[in-house]
Parts: C-alpha cells; structure tokens; sequence
C-alpha cells in the first residue's frame, strides 16, 4: 500500500541521517552514517571534519534512504523535505539545509525547516504513539539538559534546565579527563558497570532545589578525586560519578512529573541510552505509578526519523517553510508560558 511519506535530513552534528516517515508515523526507513571514526583521534567533534563528511556522505545516505523505501532521486513519491534548522554547528547545518532544499524544490515538494531538540521530542512518538499528554520529557545530551512538559504536541513548557554544563558534556569531560577517548558517555557506562557507585561520595548538585541542574561542581570533584588519589580505580570512579548525575536526573523528572500530574516520564537525547539512567528511571516510575518511556538506542541518539516525526506535526499546523529559511546555530525552542 502507497503511504504518503515524508524525507527528512540531520546533519547538524556529526552523524549524516536521512530516513522516510510515513502520515501515520511508521517508520519506513532511516539511515545513520556516524562520523565517530572521524573525530575519535581529535577527542571530539571537528567542526571543519564534520562538514566535508557531510558533504561527502550526504548524497549516498538520501539514496540509499530512498532505495530501502523502494524509491530512487527520479521517482522520490515523496510529499515534503524536512530537515533540521538548528541548533549545531553552522556548516554541518547548511549541507543538510541546502541539500533539502534543493531537493524540495526539484521535487516540487514543501519544505521544513525544523528545530532539531523538537526532533527529540517527537522521537518517543515514533515508538510510542499512544503515550498521552500532558507527559514531561527529560532531554539529555551533549549540548542539553531540559525537563519539558508537553501539554499536546508542539506546546512546550520549561520545566527547568541546566545553569552550567549539559549531562553529556560531563560525561564528555570526565572521561576524556579518566583518558576513556570520545565520546565519552558509552565509554564511562561500560565502564561503571564493573565499578562500586557507592565508592566515593561526589555531590548531588541541587537535589533538593527546584528543577534547574548544575553538572560543573560534579565534574570538578571527580577531577579533585583523582588528582588526590592517583591510585583511584577508574571504574570506581566511573560508577560513583555515574550515580551522582542518575540520581539527580531521576530525582528531579519524578518531582517534575508529580508538578505536572503528567500520565508518563520520557527519556531523549543521547544520554537517554545510559543503561544506569533507563533502568533507575524505569524503577522510579513504577514506583511513582506512571509510564515510563524509553526509546530505543537508535532512537536516543541522532538521527533523521525524529527530524520527519516534527516534520509531519510541522506541515500539518504550519505548513511549509520558506527556501529563504537560514540556518541558526543556536536556535532556541519555541515555549509557551
Ligand atoms: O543527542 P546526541 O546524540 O547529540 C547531541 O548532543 O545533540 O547526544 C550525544 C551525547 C554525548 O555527550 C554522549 O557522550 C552522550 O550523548 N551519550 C551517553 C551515552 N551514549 C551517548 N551518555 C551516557 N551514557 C551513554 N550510554
Ligand atoms: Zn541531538
């Protein structure tokens, strides 16, 4: 059966993604070409690497996004291009953005301009349709760290965020201070798995205070711990930093969720794929008596499903966007008071 479906790029970090999505939100394909390999030995993402790989790896993954949808750059059958707007990094951006809006406008098609954090929040749609509203999204990744209500799709409300550094980022930091190479959050989640969380005592920043985070006062406490105790075990370290940043995480999504009266807590954003962070959320919300809703890993982190996913909410209220749209590196997500 022909479904009307949806091409969505994302290229503004460093994974090259495309995927199809149909109107119902099946997913008919999606593509993911990581950039990992590339940037590991710089320790982290090179923006100049990032957009000459774009550039190189964006053609072949549309096509070969295409090709799994039984579809070819000839007879694309496709009904918009969405890709995302913002926020990452400038020229990462503009390949996905001017790639997309040259095929929408060889397609005769409309285009999307969408915010990419808004991409993340629809990624738990895609698995879980019938989640229901209001429900609070914890996002956490390498650049965010956001509790979000979602009183219906597309209305946002801000919840709290991070006043310092983003879960990610000191995931990020602590292991490439441990020397555990980039990225750095799968890296410490192995390796806390083989070490005692409760072996030393790093702070719960502002546990007990509102919905905001701080991250930077952890991270710097690990870096002290070692620097006093050369002969630490890094997986020690590794589990009780780990613990520290899961227990402020749940703690303050349970107390949100309870504000709120929402029916569900969902996970997004790369450190959603933590596996100490899925299973202490799953345990609280049991507990709490409401869902809990974890993405797959694929869905966690980025890529072009999710970009299609806002697409769909996207084109059905708004309708398309202008082939002058620009790029905006930092752009911000549309809230509601
Ligand atoms: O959402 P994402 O793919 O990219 C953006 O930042 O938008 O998130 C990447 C972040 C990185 O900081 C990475 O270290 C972290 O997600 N991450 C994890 C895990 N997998 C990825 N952090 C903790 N545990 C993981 N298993
Ligand atoms: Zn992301």
């Amino acid at each position: 059966m022909e479904h009307n479906v949806i091409l969505a790029i994302e290229t503004s970090c460093d994974e090259t993604a495309a995927a199809l999505v149909a109107s119902d939100l099946s997913i008919v394909s999606s593509v993911v070409s990581s950039q990992i390999d590339l940037h590991a030995s710089f320790g982290g993402v090179v923006p100049e690497i990032a957009g000459r790989a774009h550039v190189e790896l964006l053609e072949p993954v549309v096509d070969e996004a295409l090709r799994r949808g039984g579809r070819t750059p000839r007879d694309p059958r496709i009904d918009a291009v969405a890709v995302t707007a913002g926020p990452g990094l400038i020229g990462s951006l503009l390949v996905g953005l001017s790639g997309a809006k040259a095929m929408a406008a060889a397609w005769d098609v409309p285009f999307l301009g969408i915010n990419h954090l808004e991409g993340h929040l629809f990624a738990a749609q895609l698995e879980a349709p019938d989640l229901e509203v209001p429900y609070v999204v914890l996002l956490v990744s390498g650049g965010h760290t956001m509790l979000i209500a979602v009183d219906e799709p597309g209305r946002y409300r801000l919840l709290g965020e991070t006043i310092d550094d983003a879960a990610g980022e000191a995931y990020d930091k602590v292991a490439r201070y441990c020397g555990l190479g980039y990225p750095g959050g799968p890296a410490i989640d192995r390796l806390a798995a083989e070490g005692n969380p409760q072996a030393l005592a790093f702070p719960r920043s502002m546990l007990n205070e509102g919905l905001d985070f701080s991250f930077s006062g952890l991270k710097t406490s690990v870096v002290r711990a070692i620097e006093r105790d050369g002969s630490l075990d890094v997986a020690d370290v590794a589990a009780s930093f780990q613990q520290a940043v899961v227990d402020v995480l749940v703690a303050k999504s349970m107390r949100a969720v309870e504000e709120v009266g929402a029916t569900a807590i969902v996970l997004g954003g790369g450190v959603a794929a933590n596996s100490a962070l899925r299973a202490a959320m799953q345990e609280a919300a049991t507990e709490a008596g409401v869902r809990c809703a974890l993405p797959s890993l694929a869905m966690c982190t980025d890529n072009a499903a999710m970009i299609a996913a806002a697409g769909w909410h996207r084109l059905r209220t708004v309708g398309g966007d202008s082939l002058e749209l620009g790029a905006d590196p930092s752009m911000a997500l549309e809230l509601v008071r």
